[in-house]
């Protein structure tokens, strides 16, 4: 007996420090910060351009540790200080910049941005500064110190300012560089435009000294009866207790913490997550000193050959792409009413599924689709040709699908991971996505790995999928334009594909190009009647594929980049959305809605 009894407390103690090392991988984020004390730092924030950096370091002008994050002030008339944040312009936070002010348009260099702020201290409390997303790269500076960096336009980061802050008035500075540089992810490349700014809400947090920071509550992956979790609790003691309450399902666990980190499992019956039935449960964790409430939804995920399963059956992934662009005022999605407005798009389509592209979109549009049972297929910026044999370039990759990860892990909502988007075959392209997908399953092996490939060279009398990134992700996305960069349309139909993967395939891009309003036959780029056409052949093609899982079209809505420079029809927009920016729909709208509404699939 006592020997079992060893062997249990051997057991649990392997688990434990497991579990604790496993959650040492997720980024340093406040899981949930909805649920928290938050105040909001959005509005106007004062601004300085400074495309020469003359703010971060200029011998001449400026002594080393007195930049512009410094806010200094004259204090004499003789002084000499060549900026100042209060009669300087002010730009909306959160927003960016290309779109609020004409002559920030195409800047891409460095903005300064300053907030003054009150804080009242409480001794009881810690103190955050949490920002939603910076592009591309932030430096952020409280009361005129340096707290902390980051790097990375669609992913969120925080710092720990407790003893940074002062009673009473209170600025920070963030210096925002949206510079595109060869090392970069994404690279100097892009098909959409390089919006600068801090693009996402900024916020001040404030928690107990003892406080939930992070937790994972989800079925284990192929099972359907029992909710598994941890929770984890900064400044806890060894035998605090902690509590998961799902009253709905009249569910209430305690778990003790070790090392910071509670871990629990519970029988239970949820009714599951599915786009017919997008069941969100209210989850309540509770400590000796902080509570938090959370809405999760329950599934699982998996393939079976081609199939991809949602709770242990086939579904056929209606989707359609879409970029986090504004729709009306365009520039970057900026509030819940502009993500629901898209997401209201994607539902009189008859989708059940999107793909975000290319980046991780905010936490209020997963939040928001997952609401409407919307299944989502969520991507990190791994764009065309990033630099796979830079170390630097990796470590960076891999930061952001931390991120990104790290924060939407509790949503049921999203079902891929993406790993890149049309890279290049090649040996350091496979292995830098190959560590990618290893992170991604280390962090949560519960969801699929898919990345998109672009379109597959001609088998033998059509397309066959055989780029070696099938042997790594669980689906396989292909993006594949025929009748538009390849082939007109009538030769759509007649394209048959074979896979040398036994996986499920996404046609994760399919489509072409249309000026809303602009009419006549169907052989006339840039028509409505001719995108009309390629969806319809495309849509013949699709129908043969036999191991065709689903489709995230390209794209609902028309975006801004500053690669379609085609006056009076593109006017530095993509123009194959099915919807214009202005919310017009176009003749494809409605072949790709027919599609989706008759399909038996
Ligand atoms: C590519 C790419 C998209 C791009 C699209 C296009 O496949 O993935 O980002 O916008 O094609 O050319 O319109």
């Amino acid at each position: 007996m006592k020997n079992l009894v060893n062997i249990l407390i051997g057991l649990f103690l392997i688990l434990s420090t497991t579990l604790t090392a496993q959650n040492l991988e997720f980024a340093d984020l406040l899981q949930n910060i909805n649920s928290r004390q938050n105040t909001s730092l959005n509005g106007k924030w004062d601004i300085i351009v400074d495309p020469l950096e003359n703010g971060y370091y200029n011998h001449r002008l400026l002594p080393k540790d007195n930049g512009y994050f410094k806010n200094a002030k004259m204090t004499s008339p003789s002084d000499l200080i060549e900026y100042n944040f209060d009669t300087s312009f002010q730009l909306d936070v959160p927003g960016d910049w290309n779109t609020q002010m004409d002559k920030l348009y195409y800047y891409e260099g460095t903005v300064w941005y300053k907030k003054d702020f009150t804080y009242h201290a409480n001794s009881d409390k810690l103190a955050f500064l949490y920002f939603e997303a910076v592009n591309y790269e932030a430096i952020v500076y409280l009361n005129g110190e340096r707290i902390g960096s980051h790097v990375g336009g669609y992913t969120p980061f925080q710092f720990e300012v407790t003893n940074k802050l002062k009673e009473g008035d209170n600025f920070v500075v963030v210096k925002v560089d949206n510079k595109r540089k060869k090392e970069n992810v994404p690279t100097v490349n892009q098909d959409w435009w390089n919006y600068g700014g801090i693009t996402r809400s900024v916020h001040l947090i404030t928690t107990p000294k003892s406080y939930i920071k992070d937790y994972s509550i989800q079925l284990p992956k192929g099972n359907t009866t029992t909710i598994d979790g941890w929770v984890q609790v900064e400044n806890s003691k060894d035998g605090d207790l902690v509590t998961i309450n799902i009253p709905e399902l009249k569910k209430s666990v305690n778990s003790i913490l070790k090392n910071g980190i509670a871990k629990f499992s519970v029988k239970a019956k949820p009714v599951l997550w599915s786009p017919y039935s997008p069941k969100l449960y209210e989850v309540i964790i509770k400590t000796p000193t902080d509570k938090l409430t959370d809405h999760i939804g329950f599934r699982t995920v998996a393939t079976d050959g081609s199939k991809i399963l949602l709770n242990n059956k086939p579904i056929f992934l209606k989707g359609i792409s879409i970029h986090e662009e504004a729709p009306f005022k365009t520039g970057r999605v900026t509030s819940k009413e502009e993500c629901k407005i898209l997401l209201q798009w994607a539902k009189e389509l008859g989708c059940n599924f999107i793909r975000l592209a290319h980046y991780p979109h905010s936490e209020t549009m997963v939040r928001e689709a997952e609401k409407m049972g919307f299944m989502i297929w969520s991507e990190i910026p791994v764009y065309w040709t990033v630099q796979f044999d830079n170390k630097d370039t990796y470590a960076n990759a891999q930061n952001q699908l931390t991120e990104m990860i790290s924060r939407d892990k509790n949503r049921a909502a999203i079902l891929l991971w993406s790993m890149a988007n049309e890279t290049p075959e090649g040996e350091a392209r496979l292995s830098f996505i190959a560590d990618l997908a290893k992170q991604a399953r280390k962090l949560d092996n519960t969801r699929l790995i898919t990345a998109a490939l672009d379109t597959q060279g001609k088998g033998n009398d059509g397309n066959l999928i055989e780029d070696p990134l099938g042997t790594i992700v669980d689906v396989i996305g292909i993006n594949n334009y025929c009748g538009w960069y390849a082939g007109a349309p009538e030769t759509c139909p007649d394209i048959k594909w074979a896979s040398k993967y036994d996986k499920p395939m996404i046609m994760s891009e399919v489509g072409g190009g249309a000026l809303y309003g602009l009419h006549g036959n169907k052989n006339e780029r840039w028509t409505e009647e001719y995108q009309a056409d390629v969806y319809k052949k495309n849509i013949e093609m699709m129908r043969n594929i036999k191991f065709l899982a689903g489709l995230s079209p390209w794209i609902l809505m028309d975006f801004r980049s500053s690669r379609r420079p085609l006056r009076r029809i593109q006017d530095d927009f993509n123009r194959k959305g099915l919807i214009s920016e202005q919310g017009m729909k176009k003749q494809a709208f409605y072949i790709l809605k027919d599609y989706y509404n008759n399909e038996n699939n």
